[in-house]
């Protein structure tokens, strides 16, 4: 409580145990020092020592030991909030803004019609004044599909918002929520719940029939003039904007069967041309503040991606309790929340929760001036979306907000409002340079995020115990390294752009902040330093060349402290987050796949395009698998399936390092060798091991495995070539 009895709508505490963190952090820190000060002065004097190959790991462990202190970061001063939504009602009932909500989907394949209502129907539901809310679906697939089920959800709403009501459902998502509910030895399932069930499974029916047929059929079509819309449509770049109001809050008739109003439910497909680029989600995003203002023009913007369900109905209270706490509600521009997912299994073989993300670092960027905006699951205040910079005089007036409204019928709206939809509307505006998500960056979202940063305001990282949201997270090995890919390469696109973090954001952000921003946009350089230290010390050991210090030695204390720290240190933190160590040990795989193929390619890719070769594309990640692949997931069975310039470099490296172990191995436990090698080559021996032992999944998929997610035998025999020549070269070299 304040001095002046003023009590807040929110809470920041600070982590516990910070002090021994750093203490520890400063003890690693020494550590890599002496690593630093080891290979400078014992760089061997001839080649055949090993010069150049020492000189490489020189390189090496310093890029490791910069990126490391990034990293540190993220971890310095993590910060923890908390809400008091009771206070917020109390106060603020009355005046609570309208929240106008995003949701974006790009194609009815990828991301199925059936996902997209749940997600839009779950925040419909949210516990808020209903005529506060506005929803807004953009389809950038321009999918009479996608149009008709969001027709039925808007019937099924009517159903569905006032028993989520009455009955206080939670999850708000019907799919959902009948999957945790489905109990058939529940005798007490209300027959009202049985109702609504039967109305989902009936509107689920039709909206799949409607897919298998993928058309829309002529007696559905006469049922809705929205259909007539897509008689100007060609192909899904290639046509008119299509705007629909489905649910028009301010119609009097406008009601769920208990009479309560609905919210505001807006189906947009923006104009698509061939000769004008779209942009993206950034594009979409902009052509819906643009709409949105006109329509409902709601202070308070929430944005989620299609896949991406409410789990919590008080998410908006939440977000609520941050913007309009008296005293620091007015300098937070967005309050993001995790990305959580409801389809990782216990052990992550793709360690796609990005738990020590959500659960650790994002708490670090949030103790040093705020987290960046993921992209979805994210509250924005709509002025500072569209390029207000912070000054200390800016105070909202709530109240003053919910007055504005259009007169014009939904017709005339609808038929007003096409224009700020247009293909070409954003040329020559401050859209998408100064206005609304910035354009011409695969992650766009980061990149906005940090010039709203850079403009004064603050942002929020909110993590409660109860997920707010959950989406889905790629389940085959390809998907992943895929979508770390676009995150590694729009990272490092964003450290080259106008917006650096290094340098744009100098002065205008905390240093940490900087930093931390760093350590993402270098998620692609990591590939170099990786790369090396997974193939040149393996090769040297095949050669018999040391390139690390003696067992007997008084350098080697340092090596395995800061080795055995870190890890230590990474397995306590991720069991901390909730993992498990399976878990980890997988994270431990995907660590170096990601390294050495998304981020390889990334590097690559950035490069080219710099100097001009290559354009980027925006490549959704898959929503749904088939049911083989789902069961080799549920197993927790690697799945490659196809073969990709990705896997042959991951099998080649694995190939490189069995084959360095097995002929040292060998030669070791023959006569005295195995001394030798405990002396003066352990470390590097117990490097080629771990990688050996961190690829035995792969070398399953590539002679063991009979299903279709192995590697091609193709594969096998390529990389056992290129391995090979490898070594065989390299031996000769020396
Ligand atoms: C999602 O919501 C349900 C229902 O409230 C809850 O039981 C579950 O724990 C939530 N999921 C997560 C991951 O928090």
């Amino acid at each position: 409580m304040g001095s002046d009895g003023y009590l807040p709508l929110f809470e920041t505490r600070r982590a516990r145990g910070r002090v021994l963190y750093r203490l520890f952090v400063v003890s690693v820190f020494v550590g890599i020092c002496l690593i630093w000060i080891y290979r400078v002065s014992h760089i061997p004097r001839k080649g055949k020592d090993g010069k150049w190959g020492w000189i490489g790991m020189l390189g090496a462990e310093f890029w490791f030991g910069f990126y490391w202190v990034l990293t540190q970061a993220l971890r310095w001063n993590q910060v923890y909030r908390c809400t008091f939504k009771d206070r917020l009602s109390q106060r603020h009932e009355k005046e609570l803004p309208k929240v106008d909500i995003f949701v974006c989907t790009a194609d009815p394949v990828i991301e199925p019609p059936v996902m997209v209502i749940n997600t839009v129907l779950s925040v419909m539901a949210y516990d808020y004044p209903p005529e506060k809310l506005s929803v807004y679906l953009s389809d950038d697939g321009g999918s009479d599909l996608t149009f008709y089920a969001l027709l039925e959800a808007s019937h099924f709403a009517k159903h569905w918002l006032p028993y989520c009501k009455k009955s206080k459902v939670e999850p708000r998502s019907p799919a959902e929520y009948f999957n945790l509910s489905d109990d058939p030895l529940d005798a007490n399932q209300s027959k009202e719940l049985v109702f609504i069930k039967k109305l989902y499974d009936e509107m689920e029916n039709r909206i799949k029939n409607a897919a298998k047929l993928a058309r829309i059929s002529e007696e559905l079509r006469s049922k809705h003039r929205g259909f007539s819309q897509w008689y100007s449509y060609s192909s899904q770049r290639n046509h008119d904007t299509i705007l629909q109001i489905l649910i028009d809050g301010r119609d009097p008739n406008a009601k769920d069967k208990d009479g309560f109003v609905l919210p505001t439910l807006v189906y947009l497909a923006r104009e698509k041309r061939p000769q004008h680029h779209h942009n993206f989600k950034a594009g979409a995003m902009n052509a819906l503040i643009r709409m949105s203002s006109e329509i409902s023009n709601g202070p308070i913007i929430l944005n989620v991606d299609c896949d991406m369900c409410s789990n919590n109905s008080h998410s908006v209270r939440d977000a609520l309790c941050f913007f309009m706490d008296e005293e620091k509600g007015h300098e937070i521009a967005f309050v993001q929340f995790p990305q959580n997912f409801k389809n990782v299994n216990r052990n992550e073989i793709y360690d796609a929760s990005l738990r020590v993300m959500t659960e650790v670092e994002f708490h670090g960027l949030d103790g040093c001036g705020g987290p960046s905006y993921g992209g979805t699951g994210c509250f924005h205040r709509r002025d500072t979306l569209c390029g207000r910079k912070f000054s200390k005089e800016y105070k909202t007036d709530w109240s003053s907000l919910n007055g504005i409204r259009r007169k014009d019928s939904v017709h005339e709206l609808e038929k007003n409002l096409k224009g700020l939809a247009s293909s070409t509307y954003d040329k020559n505006t401050p859209w998408g340079k100064e206005m609304g998500l910035l354009y011409g960056c695969p992650v766009e979202d980061v990149i906005t995020g940090l010039s709203i940063q850079c403009r004064g305001w603050k942002s929020v990282y909110f993590n409660p115990s109860k997920k707010a949201f959950l989406g889905i997270a790629p389940s085959t090995l390809p998907d992943a390294l895929v979508q770390h890919k676009r995150w590694s390469e729009g990272g490092l696109q964003i450290l080259f752009s106008r917006y650096s973090p290094a340098w744009y954001a100098q002065g205008k952000i905390s240093l940490a902040l900087q930093m931390g921003y760093c350590a993402y946009c270098l998620w692609a350089p990591n590939c170099l330093a990786t790369l090396y230290y997974t193939v040149i010390p393996s090769l040297y050991l095949l050669n018999g060349i040391s390139l690390f210090p003696q067992i007997s030695s008084p350098w080697f204390i340092p090596f395995a402290y800061v080795i055995s720290a870190k890890h230590i240190c990474g397995l306590a933190e991720f069991l901390w987050c909730g993992g498990t160590i399976l878990g980890w040990w997988n994270s431990q795989r995907m660590w170096l796949y990601k390294r050495t193929s998304s981020y390889l390619f990334a590097f690559m890719d950035t490069i080219l395009k710099l100097l001009g070769f290559a354009e980027s594309g925006f490549v959704i990640s898959t929503k749904i698998a088939d049911e083989d692949v789902s069961q080799r997931y549920e197993k927790e069975i690697m799945e490659f399936g196809t073969s990709t310039p990705m896997f042959t470099i991951l099998s080649t490296l694995a190939m490189i390092n069995l084959v360095c172990f097995v002929v040292v191995l060998k030669e070791a436990l023959m006569g005295e060798g195995i001394i030798r090698v405990y002396e003066t080559m352990s470390l590097q021996f117990v490097l080629c091991g771990i990688l050996v032992l961190i690829n035995f999944p792969l070398y399953q998929a590539l002679f063991l495995r009979k299903d279709k997610g192995k590697l091609p035998s193709s594969l096998a025999a390529k990389s056992i070539v290129l391995a090979l020549l490898a070594c065989i070269s390299f031996t000769l070299l020396y």
